[in-house]
C-alpha cells in the first residue's frame, strides 16, 4: 500500500491536499477507506477531466442554441414498429436467427444512484407493486430466459443471450447478493456478467474534491457513458468476443417495458447494416423535456430540449407530427467492433458533462454543510454521447405505451415516471393483450368492460391522429391483469389460454396457469 506521506505528495501536486486535512482525528478504519478511495484516483487526470467539461459548460452556456445546425433524423435511417407493419415479421426472423445463433447480448445501465427514487438499495430491487411483486431485474431476467425459448422454438437449438449488468460501487454487492438470493431467477449463473463502472468525486466550482465526511469523498458514479472506460478497463469486450457475441442491446434499468434484446430491432439494425441504432419514442408535445436524436452538423446526437429554441421544438413536419420527434429512451442497440472502436479509439476524447448540484459537505472546519443553493458539480458521461462516431446509424421508433415507462421518481413526488405509473403501464398493456387475443374483461354485473386494444389504436397511424384515451391517460386504475414473461414476451402465444373467454380482474397468468375464475366460456 501506498504510504500516507506518498499520497499527500500525490494530492499536493495536483492541488488537492485537503482530502487529507482531517487525517489526525479518524479512526484506523476511516483511514484504511480514505487511503482506499485515494490511491484507485488519479487526480491530475481529474484535474484535466474538470477543466475540459468546464470549458465545454461555460462554451455552451454562452453559445448560440443549436437550431441552425440542426437537421431531422432522415427517412432512409428511419423504421418504425407502426408504419413499417410489412417489414415487421422479416426483422423479427433476422433477429432470432441471431439469438438462436448465439449472436445477441443485453447489457443493462445499473449504476445509477436513484436518487429521485430514494431508495437505499439499486433501482432494479424494486417492486413497483404489481400481483406478482416482482422485481424489475426479475421481470427482465424472465424476458431473457423467454427469448431463449422462443428462438429454440423457432431454431430447434439451445441458445443464450448472455447478460451483462454494469454496476456501481455503491450498488455492485447488493446487486450480485439480490441475484445470487435469488438463484439468478432461472438464468446460469455464467451467463450473467456483473462489472463496475468508474466513480468521481464531485467537486466544487474551483475544482476541489468535495468531502462527504472528514474521511470520506463525495463519490459518485461517472454517467452511464461510463460504460465505455469500464467495458475496457474489466475485459468485458473480451468476453463478448470469445462467446461469440457480435450484437448487443444496452439498456437502462429503471424502463418496466423493456423488451431485452427485442428481436425486431435487433433485426432491424442487422438488416440495415448498422453499428449503431436507437430505438426512440415518438415526442408529442413540443415542451416534454425528453432529449431528440437528430444531427447536429451533420453527425447524430442527442439534443436535450433546453438546448434548442420553443419555436424549434414546436416545428411541425407535413404530416403534422413534430419535427424534432425523435424521443430518446435510452435503448440502443451496437455492434461488438463499433464498441471496440469506441473503447480503443474514442473513449479518451468524449467529454464529460458538467451537471451544476447543492452537494453535502464538509467544510474546512469539517462542518457538515446542506447547501441551499448549488455548490459544485458532478461529472459524467452519457451513453449517446458516441453517436457520432457511426459510420451507419439508424434508428428505429417504437410506441410509447407499447415499450416505455420509466421508473424515475417515489409516489410522493410528482405524478410522473414513479411506482404506479410504472406499474399501470404495465397493466394496461398486459390488459390490451388480452384483449387482442380474443379474451374479455366483464364488471361484477357480467357487463363486458368496453376498452381499446392497443392493436386498434396502432392502425389509426400516427399518435397525433388519436382520439381514443388510453386507460392510463384518462387517469383511472388500469384493470389488475399481469402476465409472466414466461408465458409471453410481447403479448403473443396468449389466445390458448383466453381467446373467446371472459374475466373478472384482477387476472394473472403465469407458468403454472390461469390465476382468476373463468366465468363461462363464449
Ligand atoms: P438516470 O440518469 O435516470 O439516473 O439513469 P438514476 O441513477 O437512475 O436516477 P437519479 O438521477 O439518481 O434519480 C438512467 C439509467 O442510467 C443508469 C441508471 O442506472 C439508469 O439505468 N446509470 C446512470 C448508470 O448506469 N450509471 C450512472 O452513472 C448513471
Amino acid at each position: 500500500m501506498m504510504d500516507v506521506d506518498k499520497l499527500h505528495q500525490h494530492a499536493a501536486k495536483a492541488g488537492q491536499s485537503h482530502v487529507l486535512q482531517f487525517w489526525e482525528e479518524l479512526s484506523e478504519v476511516q483511514r484504511s477507506h480514505l487511503l482506499e478511495e485515494i490511491k484507485n484516483l488519479d487526480f491530475l487526470e481529474l484535474n484535466g477531466f474538470f477543466r475540459k467539461a468546464m470549458d465545454a459548460f461555460s462554451a455552451s452556456s454562452s453559445q448560440e442554441k443549436v437550431d441552425a445546425r440542426m437537421e431531422a433524423v432522415p427517412q432512409e435511417v428511419f423504421g418504425s414498429a407502426t408504419r413499417d407493419q410489412q417489414h415487421l415479421q422479416q426483422w423479427e426472423a433476422q433477429g432470432f436467427h441471431q439469438i438462436a445463433d448465439g449472436k445477441v447480448a443485453v447489457l443493462l445501465l445499473a449504476g445509477g444512484q436513484g436518487t429521485r427514487l430514494g431508495v437505499s438499495y439499486p433501482k432494479g430491487m424494486y417492486d413497483v407493486g404489481l400481483p406478482s411483486h416482482k422485481s424489475l431485474f426479475q421481470i427482465q431476467a424472465e424476458r431473457i430466459l423467454k427469448l431463449q425459448k422462443l428462438a429454440k422454438e423457432r431454431h430447434g437449438k439451445d441458445c443464450v443471450i448472455p447478460w451483462y449488468i454494469m454496476t456501481s460501487g455503491r450498488t455492485m454487492e447488493s446487486t450480485h447478493d439480490f441475484f445470487r438470493k435469488h438463484q439468478y431467477f432461472g438464468l446460469k449463473e455464467e451467463n450473467l456478467i456483473l462489472f463496475q463502472q468508474g466513480m468521481l468525486p464531485a467537486m466544487s466550482f474551483e475544482g476541489k474534491v468535495l468531502m462527504e465526511e472528514k474521511g470520506k469523498l463525495s463519490m459518485a458514479p461517472d454517467g452511464n457513458g461510463g460504460l465505455y472506460r469500464a467495458l475496457g478497463a474489466h475485459g468485458v469486450l473480451k468476453d463478448m468476443e470469445n462467446r461469440g457475441i457480435e450484437y448487443i442491446h444496452v439498456y437502462c434499468v429503471d424502463n418496466i417495458l423493456v423488451k431485452v434484446a427485442d428481436p425486431v430491432f435487433v433485426g432491424f439494425c442487422v438488416t440495415k447494416e448498422a453499428d449503431c441504432g436507437a430505438k426512440v419514442v415518438e415526442k408529442m408535445n413540443p415542451t416534454e423535456p425528453v432529449g431528440v436524436v437528430c444531427r447536429v452538423d451533420g453527425v447524430y446526437q442527442v439534443v436535450e430540449y433546453s438546448e434548442i429554441t420553443l419555436a424549434t421544438a414546436q416545428k411541425r413536419s407535413t404530416d403534422g407530427r413534430l419535427m424534432y420527434n425523435a424521443g430518446n429512451i435510452a435503448n440502443h442497440f451496437f455492434t461488438r467492433r463499433f464498441l471496440q472502436q469506441v473503447v480503443e479509439v474514442h473513449e479518451p476524447q468524449l467529454q464529460h458533462h458538467v451537471a451544476v448540484k447543492k452537494i453535502p459537505h464538509v467544510d474546512t472546519q469539517g462542518v457538515l454543510i446542506h447547501p441551499d443553493k448549488p455548490n459544485g458539480i458532478k461529472m459524467e458521461k452519457f451513453v449517446f454521447d458516441i453517436f457520432q462516431f457511426a459510420k451507419k446509424f439508424v434508428v428505429f421508433e417504437v410506441l410509447r405505451e407499447e415499450e416505455f415507462s420509466p421508473l424515475k421518481n417515489a409516489d410522493s413526488q410528482n405524478g410522473k415516471d414513479n411506482p404506479s405509473t410504472a406499474r399501470h403501464a404495465l397493466l394496461s398493456l398486459h390488459h390490451c393483450w388480452v384483449l387482442n387475443a380474443g379474451g374479455h374483461f366483464v364488471d361484477e354485473n357480467g357487463t363486458r368492460i368496453p376498452a381499446i386494444p392497443l392493436q386498434s389504436r396502432k392502425e389509426n397511424g400516427s399518435a397525433q391522429d388519436k382520439t381514443e384515451t388510453t386507460m392510463q391517460e384518462a387517469g383511472d386504475v388500469p384493470i389488475q391483469c399481469e402476465i409472466s414473461p414466461l408465458v409471453s414476451y410481447s403479448g403473443e402465444g396468449l389466445e390458448p389460454y383466453v381467446k373467446n373467454k371472459e374475466f373478472h380482474a384482477p387476472l394473472t397468468i403465469d407458468e403454472t396457469g390461469i390465476h382468476q375464475l373463468v366465468r363461462n366460456g363464449l
